[in-house]
């Protein structure tokens, strides 16, 4: 049985219907429509799937769908201002932070609630905040970088 549900993501509401055990990764990707946020393990391990919800960071394969109706959902797709990237995006690219770009999203996401809520952390913070997020490509130190300069700038 589906249930008939409004899922507001970055600032548009979307009427969709969704059987009550879908995961709000799901929801996302293949109901609405937006397919930035990448599934990785599927267990919460892997950060992957990362969406801000209410602007604090949850792991949207193992979140329902359901639970994330009368909030707000920010995907990666969310963080740019149209055409123009956030300063992480571009800091990502400007110091090397994507490789295979799997983990990007996901890294995008930990890294602006981070920055959200410490503007000016110290590396050892970086690495914390970014610690639910795995790079299969081991492209750390370019992602710390990133982040380092766009808290620094
Ligand atoms: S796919 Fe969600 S944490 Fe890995
Ligand atoms: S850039 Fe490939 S998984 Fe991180």
């Amino acid at each position: 049985m589906k249930v008939a549900a409004q899922l507001s993501v970055n600032g548009i509401s979307y009427p969709v219907e969704l059987d009550p055990s879908t995961s709000l990764l799901n929801a996302v990707r293949d109901v609405v429509g937006l397919t930035g946020s990448k599934e990785g393990c599927d267990d919460s391990e892997c950060g992957a799937c990362m969406m801000l919800l209410d602007g604090s960071p949850v792991n949207a394969c193992s979140y329902l769908a359901l639970q994330a109706e009368g909030r707000e959902v920010t995907t990666v797709e969310g963080l740019a201002a149209g055409a123009e990237l956030s300063p992480l995006q571009a800091a990502f690219l400007e110091q090397g932070g994507v490789q295979c770009g799997f983990c990007t999203p996901g890294m995008l996401i930990s890294a602006t609630a981070l920055l959200d809520t410490n503007p000016h952390p110290t590396e050892d913070e970086v690495r914390i905040g970014l610690s639910g997020n795995l790079c299969r490509c081991t492209g750390y130190d370019g992602i710390v970088k990133a982040v380092l300069s766009v808290a620094e700038s």
